[in-house]
């Protein structure tokens, strides 16, 4: 049964180790769901993970629809919350249609990256839909900022305090070093989850195909708790095997 997204969210914000992961399908959306994981997150690191980019650049709203709705048809309890891809907050009134659009397709609120786009995050609270904050190591700007950086600016702090001024109910903190993520987590009343982030924020987000060993190109802070690689090769080798007997 799906709780409230509002009380659901009100609870989140009390909690102290918010547990967040990436779902891209239905199968994988069903065993994050069961394991009461309490936010499933359609990443648009689906760039990556699962169509093979090189970055999330490339990643279109209707991936985003498409996914949500494999995503959405496994989840009845955690919050579900679908990225806004490169370029789709970029105008104000655009931005709400493409909000509604994933709410249409079963996201309860989306992640909105950066600050540049402050208008639009503004507008689509004030229709009603709750906005996740993405701070620090923002992956839709890769060129912008060089590569795949530690983000050191103090900025960040002033950033998430005027984030949390116009409404979003939480922050993704990427990439930054753990006692930044620890003023700003001390700074804002709203939850702060953090990705290479340290232990210092409200919840820990991760890339599922990054934890489980199934992504080759996963980053150097992502701990690996199952080497998934090698349990389908083995199980693939077993079954090869099966055949010739
Ligand atoms: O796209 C994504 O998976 C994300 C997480 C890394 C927070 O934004």
């Amino acid at each position: 049964m799906k709780r409230k997204t509002s009380k659901f969210i009100n609870l989140l914000q009390k909690k102290s180790n918010i547990v967040m992961l990436t779902a891209y399908d239905y199968s994988f959306a069903k065993i994050l769901d069961s394991c009461e994981v309490d936010i499933i997150l359609v990443g648009d690191s689906l760039g990556n993970v699962i169509l093979g980019y090189e970055n999330t650049l490339p990643v279109t709203m209707e991936d985003m629809i498409h996914h949500t709705k494999a995503v959405a048809r496994g989840v009845k309890r955690a919050l579900l919350i679908s990225d806004m891809p490169y370029k789709s907050t970029l105008v104000p009134k655009t931005a709400l249609e493409n909000a509604r659009r994933l709410v249409d397709a079963g996201a309860r609120g989306v992640k909105i990256e950066g600050i540049d786009n402050f208008e639009s995050i503004s507008e689509i609270i004030q229709a009603g839909i709750p906005v996740m904050g993405h701070l620090g190591f923002t992956p839709q700007n890769v060129k912008e900022l060089g590569g795949y950086k530690i983000q050191r600016s103090p900025q960040i702090i002033d950033e998430a305090k005027e984030l949390e001024k116009v409404g979003v109910f939480s922050i993704v903190l990427e990439m930054i070093p753990p006692e930044l993520a620890g003023k700003i987590t001390d700074s804002i009343k709203i939850a702060t989850i953090g990705i290479g982030a340290g232990p210092l924020c409200n919840g820990q987000v991760l890339v599922t195909y990054d934890m489980l060993g199934l992504y080759p190109n996963a980053p150097k802070f992502a701990k690996k708790y199952v080497d998934l690689e090698k349990e389908i090769r083995k199980a693939i080798k077993e079954f090869a095997e099966d055949q010739s007997k």
